[in-house]
């Protein structure tokens, strides 16, 4: 998707010790300033911060895919995470040090409840599920995902939208300390994107807190981020700070850097080309060197339960 090539991200730019740790000291204070709170909630524990640590009561769930998921390896290791590097192995290495604690979101905009809530009050009231996806790269590779999550209807119908409010924005952490690759233009920073309310309401919509039955790695968007199986993998932000309800379309980043590459909607639609490559097809990762590349499906094969959503829509027009 690469736009404008950054040069690479040294190893000497990547956090020291002795900076990580007046961080923490810093974001200590700054976690104080998070004063709303929400009614108490279902997970038995708070989910840990610990690299590799497993998240408390995790249920299945019938939206689950059987398709054989990826390894941990492949799905840990293959990523875009442009704040961290724009190569494909730049986020496994350089996110490494990324602390996701303390962490706060802001949710404002058009809802009735809003403020600034710490990751554990904000996660608190919801059931983890583990959710088996497709995941489909805009950049025709896929994968199969285990992922860990709290359905993003229940979150969005908690913050009581007003009848206003007609998409959800998303915003990631903005801190070129913590997230090196924004030192560099490779896009407009912060990573944004967006969702209609009746996408965001969607039952496969889900925000990301583990994978595997673990704390989502920090390469995976650590501690907190957005999955919508139907839509290319850039519509699933990572590091994800900010939700806000607006009343009209947000900006979203992909868009704002390549409009006529990158829609707001972005379904997976083989029948639309992205301008520079084909979308009829998809490499599997981890299928093997000379493994065939597979069809894909409209809507990444979740069509019977989401395309209602666009009837009427002309998918060419609204890509
Ligand atoms: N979120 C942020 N904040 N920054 C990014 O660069 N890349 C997106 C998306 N979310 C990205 C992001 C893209 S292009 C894809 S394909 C997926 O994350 C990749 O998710 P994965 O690395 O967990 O497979």
């Amino acid at each position: 998707m690469l736009i404008r090539k950054p040069s690479d991200i040294r190893s000497s730019e990547i956090t020291s010790e002795s900076n990580y740790v007046n961080r923490r000291t810093f974001m200590r204070g700054a976690g104080a300033i998070a004063g709303a709170t929400l009614a108490p909630g279902t997970f038995a524990a708070t989910v840990p911060v610990e690299h590799g640590a497993t998240v408390p009561d995790v249920r299945k769930s019938e939206l689950s895919t059987d398709e054989t998921p990826n390894s941990w390896e492949d799905i840990t290791t293959y990523n875009n995470y442009y704040e961290f590097g724009t190569g494909k192995s730049d986020p496994v290495r350089n996110a490494q040090d990324f602390e996701p604690r303390p962490w706060t979101i802001t949710v404002d905009g058009e809802a009735e409840i809003t403020g600034t809530f710490d990751f554990d009050d904000f996660i608190k009231p919801f059931d983890a599920e583990e959710r088996i996806y497709r995941m489909r790269c805009v950049e025709a590779w896929s994968m199969v995902i285990p992922w860990v999550g709290i359905s993003l209807a229940d979150v969005v119908k908690r913050f009581k939208p007003t009848s206003k409010a007609k998409y959800v924005a998303f915003e990631t952490l903005e801190d070129r300390k913590r997230m090196p690759g924004q030192r560099f233009r490779s896009l407009d920073w912060p990573y944004r994107e967006g969702l209609t309310i009746a996408e965001a309401t969607h039952p496969l919509s889900i925000l990301a807190i583990g994978l595997y039955g673990k704390v989502l790695p920090n390469q995976n968007g650590a501690p907190l981020r957005l999955v919508v199986p139907w839509k290319y993998g850039f519509k699933g932000i990572k590091g994800i700070v900010r939700m806000r309800f607006t009343e009209s379309m947000p900006a979203t980043s992909w868009n704002m850097a390549a409009p006529h590459e990158y829609g707001f909607y972005a379904n997976v639609n083989p029948a639309v080309d992205h301008p520079r490559w084909s979308q009829a097809r998809e490499r599997r990762i981890g299928a093997g060197l000379f493994a065939q590349k597979i069809p894909t499906l409209p809507f990444n094969g979740y069509g019977d339960q989401v395309a209602a959503l666009y009837a009427g829509l002309d998918l060419r027009k609204n890509y």
